[in-house]
């Protein structure tokens, strides 16, 4: 059995006093959960703030990075074992913003995971195809190589209890989200990739998360896929009753 998690990716968004308010506003609209997990992942510099008004609530925080190393001589990074010490239960890893933007490559990706399994943490890792990719008939073949990329590198058993979210970078942000169709297809090619890496059983408990523009109106039709266990939120997951009703979209078993 796995259970759907619903996480929200804040992204780089708000203050202090807006990260404050929307995690007031989470812990009213979702007092308590039950059948799914939710997470939030805020910036670093507002973890210690949602704490306070998340306290109570089954909500867990999440970060949206970790460095690639241990403690020491890191100027500017975070290490996992300070999420860790936080109360941080999550991290996102090799989210299509952090491979565009800051050039992440497998290497990093998968030290970084490392690092988040080593204190403890799950990580999300992201895959996704570009849509230039996936025009030229590539999308299995670029998210295939995207967590071979890691799982060469970390041994399969390396992936722990590590979620992996998949994240058509064409439908990030863009409001143009996978079908229910196209999703479950990359979902059970995933799927079918990670029991040739680690076995069948473990790819059958593995986690799969969908992420790309998911909204309280397409949440239903995407979390009612077979294989599609959740969802990695951005945008939707900034506004507290948008994000309650797409956790309340998760069918119950
Ligand atoms: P979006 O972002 O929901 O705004 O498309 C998802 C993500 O980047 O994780």
């Amino acid at each position: 059995m796995r259970t759907p998690l619903i996480a929200g990716n804040w992204k780089m968004n708000g203050l202090r006093s807006d990260a404050v308010r929307l995690a007031d506003e989470l812990a009213r609209h979702l007092p308590d959960l039950h059948g799914v997990e939710v997470v939030v992942c805020p910036p670093f510099v507002h973890l210690e703030a949602v704490k306070q008004p998340l306290t109570g609530t089954a909500i867990a925080i999440g970060a949206q990075n970790c460095a690639d190393a241990a403690l020491g001589a890191r100027t500017g990074e975070v290490a996992a074992e300070m999420l860790a010490d936080l109360g941080v239960r999550h991290v996102i890893l090799g989210h299509s913003e952090r491979r565009e933007y800051y050039a992440e490559d497998d290497r990093v990706i998968a030290a970084r995971y490392q690092r988040a399994m080593a204190s403890g943490l799950v990580p999300i890792l992201c895959v996704g195809e570009t849509l230039e990719q996936r025009d030229a008939g590539r999308s299995e073949a670029i998210v295939e190589a995207q967590i071979r990329g890691i799982t060469d590198l970390i041994g399969a058993d390396g992936l722990g209890a590590g979620v992996i979210a998949y994240e058509p970078v064409w439908a990030i942000g863009t409001g143009r989200t996978a079908s229910a169709e196209q999703a479950q297809s990359m979902h059970r090619f995933i799927r079918e990739c990670l029991a040739t890496i680690e076995g069948h059983d473990g790819a059958a408990e593995r986690r799969l998360l969908y992420g790309g523009s998911m909204k309280p109106d397409n949440a239903a039709k995407l979390l009612a896929m077979e294989d599609v266990d959740g969802g990695l939120v951005g945008g939707a997951s900034l506004n507290a009753e948008g994000f309650a009703a797409i956790c309340a979209a998760v069918p119950r078993g």
